[in-house]
């Protein structure tokens, strides 16, 4: 979509694609009276958890929500590690710190930006309690490799999947295969409710105790408290938190899964475009979609949701990473993100290395000295893949509101700024 400054466009680097109909059902919910959790969140739940196939899904109030509900209802507390990776979004991490826990990170593969699988044995102490993977820009991770290490060592696995609802590892939908999995609809993700998120798991005990934990860790919600039942008292079992999901929320979620199929396969053509573009300049490398190339169907209809619709290994596409070989340039990733920008395009990073912030480097000006070997104890140098990434990673516009020609044009300019910064 193109805004126009002056004379010039503008490919904005995300737009939202919503449409008259959860427009309708928005105002539908307002003039209903019921604006908090109720009918419509349930809906949702109840239409993700047939598209993910899983036995519980639980409206959020976003994707991070869903990740620290899983770690409490796992009981992961102070002193407990857990495994993830640096190439995310601070959320990821946050959580484990909110449960007093250590986030234990390993590096990256250098052509999915997916935690390293190979790297995670030598991470483990007797205090690893979980392994949270983030299937980056969708592709899923080893799931595999991650679940047997699991196995041997006892531990729990919570996958962040906000780039990934449609992913599917070796037949499984995500959400299919962790202890707890959790869904972002973050205005930017493949589909959204503004903010809100979706957490998912096969585990009936957890699945109610989280449920419990998301709203104050009370018993009863608030709808069928106040339905024709009669009064209800809630009981506290836990003091948990507020991150529910609610009706508005869910009133325009109901219409974006509707689309979810849609849109996957728009960003798919334009994944194509992208990548048939870059394929013969040696200084663009686009992350690689590895283990399906073999067999890659169309994208199955939702009526199949739950199942794999013949896919193996199914990428979502949330965004379209290209690492820049700077080292072949004139100028780093800043100024050349700055170039692309001027010229009317808009990017994005996914992601600066967390390990390299001021909090995990001790120079917080918000928080006093961590412990060197727990949090506080990252360096430059750890972990060379991240690092790497960190300086060279930018992300193009994806979304299903571009058109062929938006994508042409983001296309023509990163390859001009390109050619004009060679050496
Ligand atoms: C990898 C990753 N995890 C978690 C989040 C947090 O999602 P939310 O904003 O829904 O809490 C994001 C959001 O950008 C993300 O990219």
């Amino acid at each position: 979509m193109k805004k126009r400054t002056g004379n010039k466009k503008f490919i904005h680097f995300h737009r939202s694609s919503l449409y008259k109909e959860e427009r309708r059902e928005v105002i539908k919910t307002l003039k209903s009276g019921w604006i908090t959790t109720g009918p419509r969140t349930k809906r949702f739940e109840e239409e993700f958890k047939k598209y993910i196939g899983c036995r519980h899904a639980i409206g959020v109030n976003s994707c991070t929500a869903g990740l620290h509900l899983s770690l409490a209802a796992l009981n992961i507390s102070e002193g407990d590690e857990v495994i993830t990776t640096p190439i995310t979004f601070p959320a990821t991490a946050n959580v484990i710190i909110h449960q007093r826990g250590t986030p234990v990170f390993v590096d990256v593969e250098m052509d999915t930006l997916n935690m390293d699988v190979s790297k995670i044995d030598e991470r483990i102490t007797k205090k690893t309690k979980a392994i949270m993977p983030v299937h980056f820009a969708g592709h899923p991770c080893n799931m595999d490799k991650i679940t047997d290490i699991a196995k041997r060592h006892n531990l729990f696995i919570i996958e962040d999947a906000a780039h990934a609802i449609e992913s599917i590892y070796n037949g499984k939908k995500i959400g299919n295969i962790a202890d707890f999995t959790s869904f972002s609809f973050y205005a930017t993700k493949n589909i959204t409710t503004g903010e809100g998120g979706m957490l998912t798991t096969n585990n009936d005990e957890m699945a109610e105790k989280a449920r419990i934990m998301s709203l104050h860790g009370i018993s009863k919600d608030a709808w069928k408290r106040y339905g024709r039942d009669g009064y209800q008292h809630w009981e506290l079992f836990y003091p948990g938190f507020k991150y529910n999901m609610f009706d508005i929320q869910a009133a325009i979620g109901i219409h974006q899964l509707k689309r979810i199929d849609n849109f996957l396969e728009k960003r798919k053509r334009y994944v194509e475009m992208y990548n048939d573009a870059f394929k013969d300049i040696p200084e663009i490398v686009p992350l690689k979609s590895k283990g399906m190339d073999e067999f890659n169907p169309p994208v199955s209809p939702l009526s199949e949701g739950g199942i794999n619709g013949g896919y193996k290994i199914r990428h979502a596409h949330h965004l379209y990473v290209i690492i820049i070989r700077t080292e072949e340039l004139k100028a780093d990733r800043d100024k050349i993100m700055h170039e692309i920008q001027l010229r009317g395009v808009g990017v994005g990073v996914h992601f600066r290395t967390l390990h390299l912030q001021p909090y995990y480097q001790n120079k917080s000006p918000l928080h006093p000295p961590l412990p060197k070997g727990g949090t506080g104890g990252f360096e430059k140098g750890m972990f060379p893949v991240a690092e790497y990434v960190s300086d060279r990673v930018i992300s193009l516009p994806l979304y299903p509101k571009m058109t062929i020609s938006d994508v042409k044009y983001v296309i023509k300019v990163v390859n001009d700024v390109i050619t004009r910064l060679r050496k």
